[in-house]
């Protein structure tokens, strides 16, 4: 099988797959559609970063291709309903980069309680003010997390070591670590920490949940810290906030408008702050995550591939069958979900005397995929009428 992996995807990549028997072609840069509808035939795994935009015409146009893999964390550079409805697996690395952002936040925590942006950038201007005044350690300092998922969970364990007593706050139940404290409400939070970091996802109702009410209930020279999404925080209110003194310092990595492309200038009311460290989104963007992200993409890519496994997919129904056992025969059958499809595949199974050893469905939207391993290969011919079935969008047979 064929791979076209574009936009400088990490060598590691490269490795998982060729070691598992693909043929990689490597580009540098991204196509543009109709580079692609030329480049993609033959193709059967597509690797892209966010610079390349696959339209319903250049899916259209690839006809081996069966699966693509964004090597970053968004997806929506992909048409993911027109790929879903080609039956072509999309798959990204949502959480690759969570110990980035970990330490970058634990880094700022320090930054603001030291104010070393405003220390350093005196010195640069040839300034030696040399003073312990609003300095403080974090130890013993009380860390809020509000968003106590896949980064809230390991800063919480990463900020404990450092001395810091934490305390979270999450709207589903999450599990305490370590010697962190949940709370009941974001108020109680509020009240109580003396950094508060936002670690919330991208739903839409977490839009503005952080305003000029929130920054109030904050205790008095407080720190704030935002890495997750920039529309969760009212920013004209934080600077507000900062220039009464009632809030001591931010940290921004995220924002609600942010430039389109590299070199485009940066506005934002936040610009001009002492004590405000503005980061470029930067939070997962390190070497490590990258080749995490190398890592987890490839390896999703060539099971899907080699073992029709969908789990973690963006858009088509999720299954995790386990790894192919030697001598079993596995038939993997994307359909649209309407009844009686799985009777179907059961009763070509039945005819043929197979004895089933394992079978493992799941639906999205209106779609289907059942995964049966087989003790004995099933014929095409037998396969046949699965096939030709009009609601079959794809069939596939592998055997270890
Ligand atoms: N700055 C960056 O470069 C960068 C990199 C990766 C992730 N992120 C962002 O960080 C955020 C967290 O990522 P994650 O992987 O930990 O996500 P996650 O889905 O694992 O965790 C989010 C948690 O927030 C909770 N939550 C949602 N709304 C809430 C609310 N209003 N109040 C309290 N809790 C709420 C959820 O229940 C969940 O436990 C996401 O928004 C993600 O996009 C930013």
């Amino acid at each position: 099988m064929k791979v076209l992996l574009l936009e400088n995807i990490h060598p590691v990549a490269v490795e998982i797959l060729e070691t598992r028997g693909f043929e990689v072609e490597l580009r540098a840069g991204s196509l543009s559609e109709d580079e692609l509808v030329a480049a993609l035939d033959g193709v059967h795994l597509l690797g892209i970063r966010s610079n390349t935009t696959i339209t319903p015409r250049v899916l259209e146009h690839a006809q081996d291709l069966l699966a693509i893999g964004c090597f970053c964390i968004g997806t929506n550079q992909v048409d993911l309903e027109a790929a879903a409805a080609r039956g072509v697996a999309v798959f990204n690395a949502p959480y690759s980069n969570t110990r980035s952002v970990v330490e970058l936040v634990i880094a700022e925590i320090v930054v603001l309680a030291r104010r070393l942006a405003e220390k350093t950038q005196r010195m640069h201007d040839g300034v030696w003010d040399k003073s312990a005044k609003g300095s403080h350690e974090v130890r013993g300092r009380t860390l809020g997390i509000v968003g106590y998922g896949n980064i809230g969970t390991q800063l919480s364990n990463l900020a404990e070591a450092m001395g810091l007593r934490v305390i979270f706050f999450d709207t589903a139940d999450r599990l305490a670590h370590g010697n962190a404290r949940r709370v009941s409400t974001l108020d109680e939070l509020l009240a109580e920490a003396d950094v508060v970091s936002i670690h919330v996802d991208g739903r839409p109702g977490n839009a503005g949940m952080f305003g000029a009410a929130e920054f109030a209930k904050m205790k008095p020279r407080s720190l704030f810290i935002n890495a997750s999404r920039g529309m969760v925080v009212d920013d004209q209110a934080l600077r507000e906030h900062i220039l009464s003194g009632h809030i001591a310092g931010a940290a921004l990595d995220v924002f609600p408008v942010e430039p389109k492309k590299q070199g485009d200038e940066f506005m934002s009311v936040l610009r001009g702050l002492d004590n405000v460290i503005l980061t470029p989104h930067v939070g997962g963007s390190t070497q490590e995550a990258q080749e995490e992200i190398g890592y987890f993409v490839a390896g999703k890519l060539a099971g899907f591939a080699l073992q029709g496994m969908t789990a973690l997919s963006v858009n088509l129904p999720a299954v995790q069958a386990p790894e192919l056992e030697p001598g079993t025969f596995r038939v993997g059958y994307l359909h649209i979900n309407v009844p009686g499809v799985l009777a179907g595949v059961n009763q070509v199974l039945a005819e043929q005397g197979d004895n089933v050893v394992g079978q493992y469905l799941s639906t999205r939207g209106e779609q289907g995929y059942v995964v049966t391993d087989a003790v004995d290969p099933v014929s095409p011919e037998s396969l046949k009428a699965l096939v030709e079935n009009p609601h079959t969008i794809w069939l596939r047979t592998w055997q270890a």
